[in-house]
């Protein structure tokens, strides 16, 4: 069976803390850690940019997956290559030009991520799939940890699996427990992040055990 990729989201983390907190995800068995990336416009919350992605970059060496929910994302990739972002995300709703943005996170050297929000179809996937590494399909409205997971995302994973075919990681993002873990593996998930499911457990290493199945 294929290894599932587990990517806390520190933003249920302290994030007054946050060096500490990324070497306390890497020895919980964490494989790469979510930054989740806010501008009160995209989304409706604010959080961090380039500057905390490269201070935590100091604190563990394993990959950081930055998730941009951000307008024009592509103003700011170079700076997040350069803060030390391994995967880059970006919104298909957020972008000017989304092919254009995709080449630019593979040519600053990182792997080249896009993102669906729930509510917007799958169909427009297809013309991006030879510029893509990853897919990540939101199972919250994004914006906030600790929301319900929509049921709909076995369903848009499976589609999108048809969309873009083996070589394209799929991540789930949202709402991601114990409980819907091993259903969502089933779906055809790569990548999970978890947030609150990893940070409230009473054990961090038997959480993210748990979620890599
Ligand atoms: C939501 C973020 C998620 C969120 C996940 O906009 O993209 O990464 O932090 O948190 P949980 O796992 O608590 O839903
Ligand atoms: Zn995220």
């Amino acid at each position: 069976m294929k290894k599932m990729i587990v990517s806390p989201s520190v933003l249920s983390a302290d994030l007054a803390d946050l060096g500490n907190e990324c070497r306390r995800l890497r020895d919980s068995g964490a494989d790469w850690i979510h930054c989740d990336v806010m501008d009160g416009s995209f989304v409706p919350n604010i959080t961090f940019g380039m500057p905390v992605v490269k201070d935590m970059r100091k604190y563990v060496d394993i990959p950081l997956d930055v998730h941009l929910m951000i307008d024009k994302p592509e103003r700011y990739i170079s700076q997040f290559a350069d803060a030390g972002a391994d995967l880059i995300t970006v919104h298909l709703e957020a972008c000017t030009n989304v092919r254009a943005t995709l080449r630019l996170i593979r040519d600053c050297g990182c792997k080249a991520g896009l993102s669906v929000k729930p509510a917007t179809s799958l169909q427009y996937i297809e013309q991006y799939k030879d510029c893509l590494d990853m897919l990540l399909i939101m199972s919250v409205e994004p914006g906030f940890g600790g929301q319900k997971f929509m049921e709909q995302t076995y369903r848009r994973l499976r589609e999108a699996r048809k969309i873009v075919g083996d070589k394209v990681l799929l991540q789930v993002d949202g709402g991601v427990n114990l409980t819907n873990a091993p259903l969502l593996a089933e779906a055809g998930a790569d990548v999970l992040v978890a947030g609150s499911a990893v940070f409230n457990a009473t054990d961090m290493s038997e959480a993210i055990r748990k979620l890599k199945g």
